[in-house]
């Protein structure tokens, strides 16, 4: 059976690239009547200092940008990730089973860590090890996430087949990756060849789900293009990184493919192109960025989702786990 497991950092505000890459297909999935399990993953924040305050503010802010996306906490779980243990009691596990040179070679610990990395948690180090857990104490199948979470996948993949041989059982599920639609990588607005990201130090390179019209309508005005009109074929957008952004932000914002863009707008210059682009973005961030607010009024309510939504998942994943401690060894015993 198909069971979806994906997870959003509350170590910052949600942005555009979030929301096309992640939520918006989790909400399809969620229509689609998939089992779906949807998570704010705090212990994954943490591997960098959060701030406490703002660290259960972010989480609050996730959790009501999930729903007001149209992520309905009766039929997706929703919750997050500190309030079930069997996350970090498989991510120990799975540190075990990981090997170092795995992990050295991921490419998001790289650039996270720089040059300097003597001195990043250690936390950071694993956190792939961890990834697979929440994944794996589900024994989900399919993961949707945007592209810069592939190789995670793959690993959370090694580690599926290497407990199955180490142990020789057929426990965990080889997972799927699901990495589909227009917007898989949403471009910084400044710079077509780096990912838009919460960690941008320029808020222009990138729309926050929190801003309001006018701010979504200037930054895409100012967003950086050539001086070229749109081209009439899809191979004319090749080594064109911002344009081939600002088109397929247009398509997945409108559901369409980037072939219909291409034919609606071929020959339109930006002064086009960009206004039309803005009035899209606000036509369908608008209404989440205002219920999100809504929602925010009452964290009390908030919390009560996510705890009824760890309620339901700790129900899910406790006796994966008890299997597990079985398989390697444990004594369990009260
Ligand atoms: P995070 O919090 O960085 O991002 C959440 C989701 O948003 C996607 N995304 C993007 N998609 C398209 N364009 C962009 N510019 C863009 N920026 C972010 C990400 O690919 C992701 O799907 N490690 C994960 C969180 C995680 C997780 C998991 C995901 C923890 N455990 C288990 C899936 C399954 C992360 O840091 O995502």
């Amino acid at each position: 059976p198909t069971r979806i497991f994906s997870g959003i950092q509350p170590s910052g505000g949600l942005t555009l690239g979030n929301y096309l890459g992640a939520l918006k297909r989790f909400v399809e999935k969620q229509e689609e009547g998939i089992e779906t399990i949807y998570c704010m993953v705090d212990m994954h924040a943490i591997t960098v200092w959060q701030d406490p305050e703002k660290l259960r503010q972010q989480t609050r802010e996730g959790a009501a940008a999930f729903i007001a996306a149209g992520i309905d906490p009766a039929r997706s779980i929703l919750f997050n990730q500190s309030q079930v243990t069997a996350h970090v009691e498989l991510g120990w596990i799975f540190n075990c089973i990981a090997r170092m040179g795995w992990m050295s070679r991921m490419t998001q610990f790289k650039d996270k860590a720089g040059k300097n990395s003597e001195n990043v948690s250690l936390g950071l180090f694993a956190y792939p090890s961890l990834m697979a857990a929440d994944i794996l104490a589900y024994k989900a199948t399919h993961v949707p996430v945007g592209e810069d979470q592939k190789q995670h996948l793959e690993l959370t993949r090694d580690i599926a087949i290497k407990f199955n041989n180490d142990y020789g059982v057929t426990f965990f599920p080889v997972v799927e990756p699901v990495i589909e639609g227009a917007a898989t990588r949403v471009m910084s607005l400044r710079d077509g060849t780096k990912k838009m990201s919460k960690s941008d130090p320029s808020d222009q390179s990138r729309i926050n789900l929190t801003d309001d019209a006018d701010t979504i309508a200037k930054k895409i005005r100012k967003a950086k293009t050539d001086p070229e009109p749109l081209p009439d074929t899809l191979d004319g957008l090749k080594d064109r990184p911002e344009a081939r952004n600002l088109v397929n932000i247009y398509a997945a914002l409108a559901g369409h493919s980037v072939e219909q863009v291409i034919r609606d707008y071929a020959g339109a210059q930006f002064g086009t192109f960009k206004p039309a682009l803005a009035d899209l973005a606000v036509a369908k961030l608008e209404p989440i960025t205002l219920e999100m607010n809504r929602l925010m009024q009452d964290p009390a309510e908030i919390d009560r989702i996510l705890g009824q939504g760890a309620a339901r998942a700790d129900a899910i994943a406790r006796p994966i786990v008890d299997q597990v401690y079985d398989i390697i060894g444990m004594i369990r015993s009260r």
